[in-house]
């Protein structure tokens, strides 16, 4: 279990009552499929990805970008226990989808930089940045657990 202080759980908690994850998610899973073009090929039913204006502009991206952003919530809520709330997660992109677990952290940066060019550096400061840093990394850590 994540040992969490009780700062650290009120700058998650405080974090995520500031953002909205549909305008996040979207945004995020777009900069995903522009700056580490090799994530697209998971995305190939998506259709056109083939500039950042097409990417940024995709509803299936947008659509999915809120999914994904949502399953983040899930994260959120259960903050004792994010390893076995992932844990059918972490099978279905292992053994179904195939998404190679390393592109979990790339996307999480996304969702880092999407977060701090949203709140600035007042509202994003070094340490909420600590809590929101450990907080994407035991939820990448518990999406890759399935991995064999
Ligand atoms: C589907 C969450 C990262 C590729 C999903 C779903 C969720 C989710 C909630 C829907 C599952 C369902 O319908 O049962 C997350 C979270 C991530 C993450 C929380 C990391 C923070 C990634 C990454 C990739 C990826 C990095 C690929 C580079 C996919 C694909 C699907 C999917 C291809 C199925 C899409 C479809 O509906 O066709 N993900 N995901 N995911 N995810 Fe992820």
């Amino acid at each position: 279990m994540v040992d969490w202080t009780d700062a650290e759980r009120s700058a998650i908690l405080g974090l995520w009552g500031k953002i909205s994850v549909d305008e996040i998610g979207p945004q995020a899973l777009a900069r995903l499929l522009i700056v580490f073009p090799w994530t697209q090929r998971h995305f190939s039913t998506f259709g056109n990805l083939s500039t950042p204006a097409a990417i940024m502009g995709n509803p299936a991206v947008a659509k999915h970008g809120k999914v994904v952003m949502h399953g983040l919530d899930r994260a959120v809520q259960n903050l004792d226990d994010i390893k076995n709330s992932y844990s059918a997660l972490s099978v279905k992109h292992s053994e179904k989808l195939h998404v190679d677990p390393d592109n979990f952290r790339l996307l999480a940066e996304c969702i880092t930089v999407c977060v701090a060019a949203k709140l600035g550096p007042a509202v994003f400061s070094a340490d909420i940045q600590e809590a929101f840093q450990k907080f994407l990394a035991v939820v990448v850590s518990a999406l890759g657990r399935q991995y064999h």
